[in-house]
């Protein structure tokens, strides 16, 4: 029948559930928490009561779309990190109790590789080695990968993730948690030149975004004195503006990865790379200096489930189980 895997993700504000067999998808279901909306950020207490009640009806409904049962499983896999602890130990509890209950091993993910590997669910999928700038909510990061379980981080933020200057920008303007997409919502209908926020200049592949957050809370300090509604009126612009310089620092970086190791296998991954003027973007970088360009369906971008089970596929066929007992850990390497 082939190897299926059944895959938890719970580290964040998505509760989710995905049946992969044999590398193929066979269902993905996702249940995201409105609760966090109105504190304008993610409670991680709130999070792990959420995870506790959508856990079961997530998993039940996963494997109903795949048409699979709990004997036809071959392993469990859950994301044991980075994330918030809370939240990840509802989704390796439930893991572990399963793969006890049934008697099948464990398998343990990194998130931020599940990202990259996310390049891997959909076809046409990169080459090995491949490079992949890999923007989410709390990490920037190029990622250089030679095999579906060789990755090695070559750069990363010293500071804010993309995802963050995207979500405090726009906590400026005054928007709604998470305010990523409506960036590149108001973003569409603006101007990328009205407003020129600077460039950091930080050495070799690594990224800082913390100063372009200032110098925006400062510009429009600035603007708001002389215009109360500066932000109003130029939201689209503003917004507009805001997106370019976080596209430019992210592809310049790419660029520069790109020439250090020769390879024009590319890719993009996580949250941030949902957004359409990175995509339109990074594809013309593409098209320019002759880069195979990839990047993940929207719902394989934000956090889900699916690419949790590609990256335990590859585990498993590595033979990388994990101990009965594996647990979270907030914050991790690779
Ligand atoms: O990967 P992800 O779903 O969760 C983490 O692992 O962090 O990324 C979430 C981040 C948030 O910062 C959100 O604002 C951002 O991805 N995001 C976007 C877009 N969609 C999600 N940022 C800009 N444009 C978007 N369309
Ligand atoms: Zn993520």
């Amino acid at each position: 029948m082939g190897i299926t895997i059944l895959a938890i993700e719970s580290s964040c504000d998505e509760t989710a559930a995905s049946i992969c067999r044999d590398g193929k998808i066979l269902s993905n279901i996702i249940a995201t928490q409105k609760v966090h909306e109105k504190y304008g950020g993610v409670v991680p207490e709130l999070a792990s009561r959420a995870h506790m009640q959508h856990i079961v009806p997530v998993v039940d409904q996963c494997l109903v779309e795949a048409g699979v049962v709990l004997k036809d499983l071959d392993a469990i896999a859950f994301t044991q990190a980075p994330g918030l602890i809370g939240a990840l130990l509802v989704g390796a509890q439930f893991a572990r109790s399963v793969a006890l209950a049934l008697g099948k091993p464990l398998i343990t993910v990194h998130h931020m590789q599940a990202h990259v590997l996310a390049n891997l669910i959909e076809e046409p999928s990169p080459k090995f080695p491949f490079l992949c700038l890999t923007v989410s909510g709390g990490h920037t990061q190029i990622v250089l990968c030679e095999s579906p379980v060789k990755l090695t981080v070559i750069g990363e933020t010293i500071d804010d993730a993309a995802g963050e200057a995207f979500d405090k920008s726009a906590k400026i303007l005054g928007l709604p948690y998470p305010g990523g997409p409506l960036i590149d919502r108001y973003a569409n209908l603006g101007n990328p030149k009205a407003f020129i926020f600077p460039e950091p200049k930080i050495p070799a592949l690594d990224f800082s975004f913390s100063g372009l957050k200032t110098a925006i809370l400062y510009f429009l300090q600035e603007q708001m004195k002389a215009n109360p509604h500066f932000i109003e009126e130029r939201l689209n612009d503003i917004c507009a503006s805001i997106q370019h310089r976080i596209i430019t620092i992210l592809l310049n970086k790419l660029k520069k990865a790109a020439i250090e190791t020769g390879i024009h296998e590319i890719c993009l991954a996580g949250g941030v790379s949902a957004n359409s003027g990175l995509r339109k973007a990074f594809t013309e970088a593409g098209k320019k200096y002759q880069w195979n360009t990839y990047f993940p369906s929207i719902e394989f971008c934000t956090d889900n489930a699916a690419m949790i089970a590609i990256t335990a596929y590859y585990k498993y066929r590595a033979g990388d189980f994990a101990a009965d007992d594996a647990t979270p850990t907030a914050k991790a390497g690779w």
